[in-house]
């Protein structure tokens, strides 16, 4: 027998339940007043499948990946005939939605259907009241799923290696490459995505998408309206200026803002904040947002990862033990880069004493360095542009266009340096300057 949880408008609670009782395979094992009610019931492992309204209040992407992560299925219920309820609920990532009305076989079918999925768990009638770690569940159904963009993580150690560096360069090479390309800025301790490439935005396009992919509204056209368009192929999703913010961006959102990227872009880059450890273990309270939680969150969802370093010893001691962190989290096999490699920092022939040390302490075989190179890199600050709008033949700008072909697929065979100088402006990949629009 399925157990349900309910947790209707009145209107249609009566009517549902007495339907799916009347069936003989459901049981209702809780009407729950409110989504309060409604998670503790899940949390003590009472029900095995959630039947949730568009207008439970308080419903949010948040709550049903809450209901995912303890093992309950979610079918929303619509009005019938209401389409941009039935949209929203979708959107929030229920496993299927029926309309109150429908014939009771169908809301049974789509409740047992419900109870199938994978990750959804048998009650537990032994279960406590936490929250205790459930079984992943893939959630969040797609608009768009032609021509799925991949996903890029930027992650570092503490230290400012030049994770923000790599990500928006690398991002503005994809896009001069001929990728449709996503630029987002996820960092929750303070991201300066907006400021490296001097935009400026109003409100952080980041925690916007979030708000919205939390309430179930975030598709393909809210996202491309959030997103500033840099230039033909390149758009960025601005991140929250200061690091208090952090609680705008919590880890579920992200997904399905990253999901929806993913239909907007070929190439999603996303910059990453350097913290890995799991901050639900530091707290009893675990219905708390979680501040690393949107790191991991991007690592989990990631299709490639490039992790970047400094050369100083200091940094690569810090890379070695951030590369082992990262063994112990969902995350793609990274590739490393080591950044700013200079003589002075590490001694004389300094790659080969980063491939020796990096090599040795945490395993690395391959890696991809990027030369210390500030008069390009302070240029490009100064002036909030990326290294191929203002320092084309610059050595560093070199070593990312081969790291983005690299990662594009392209191989190691295209011979950044030979680019012609100036080609990003001259196509007017970035042809925006100080105009950022949205569409
Ligand atoms: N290869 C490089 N050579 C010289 N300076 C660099 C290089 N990469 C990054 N920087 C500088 O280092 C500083 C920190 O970089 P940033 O990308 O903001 O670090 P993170 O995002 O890891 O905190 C910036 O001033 C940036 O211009
Ligand atoms: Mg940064």
């Amino acid at each position: 027998m399925t157990t349900v949880l309910s947790a209707l408008a009145p209107r249609w609670d009566g009517p549902v339940v007495a339907a799916l009782e009347g069936s003989g395979q459901v049981r209702i094992a809780r009407r729950c007043a409110d989504l309060a009610d409604l998670l503790a019931a899940a949390a003590a492992g009472h029900g095995r499948v959630a039947l949730v309204g568009a207008d439970l209040r308080g419903l949010s992407l948040s709550a049903i990946a809450r209901l995912h992560e303890v093992g309950v299925a979610v079918v929303g219920v619509s009005d019938p005939g209401d389409e941009a309820t039935e949209l929203r609920l979708w959107q929030l990532g229920v496993a299927a939605v029926v309309e109150a009305t429908a014939a009771p076989p169908d809301l049974v079918a789509a409740v047992l259907a419900a109870a199938q999925a994978p990750g959804v768990a048998e009650p537990d009638p032994t279960a406590g009241d936490g929250f205790a770690a459930g079984p992943e569940v893939s959630v969040l159904p797609v608009l768009v799923r032609e021509q799925r963009g991949r996903v890029l993580a930027v992650w570092g150690p503490a230290g400012a290696p030049g994770r923000t560096t790599v990500a928006v360069n690398l991002a503005v090479e994809l896009a001069t490459l001929g990728h449709e390309t996503l630029l987002v800025d996820a960092d929750t301790y303070g991201g300066c995505v907006a400021q490296t490439l001097s935009v400026l935005d109003e409100a952080p396009g980041i925690a916007a998408a979030a708000r919205s992919a939390d309430l179930g509204t975030l598709d393909l056209v809210a996202l491309a309206r959030l997103a500033l368009v840099l230039g033909p192929r390149l758009r960025v999703l601005t991140g929250i200026p200061t690091a208090s913010r952090w609680t705008e961006i919590r880890g579920a959102a992200l997904e399905r803002v990253l999901d929806v990227g993913r239909s907007l872009a070929a190439w999603v880059v996303v910059d990453v904040a350097a913290g890995l450890e799991d901050d639900e273990e530091l707290s009893y309270d675990t219905l708390a947002p979680r501040r690393n939680q949107a790191t991991l969150s991007v690592l989990d969802a990631a299709d490639a990862l490039v992790a970047v370093g400094g050369c100083d010893p200091v940094s690569l001691q810090r890379f070695v033990r951030g590369l082992q962190e990262l063994g112990t989290v969902r995350a793609p096999t990274p590739l490393v880069v080591v950044n700013r490699v200079r003589p002075g920092a590490i001694g004389s022939d300094p790659e080969r004493q980063v491939r020796e040390s990096l090599a040795r302490f945490a395993g690395v075989g391959d890696l991809h360095v990027v030369p210390d190179d500030p008069v390009a890199l302070d240029a490009a600050m100064l002036a909030g542009r990326a290294l191929a709008e203002c320092a084309p033949t610059a050595p560093s700008r070199r070593a990312l266009t081969a790291l983005a072909a690299r990662l594009a697929g392209a191989g190691d065979h295209v011979d950044a340096g030979h680019r012609p100088a100036g080609s990003a402006r001259r196509t007017g990949l970035l042809g925006r300057r100080g105009d950022p629009t949205r569409i």
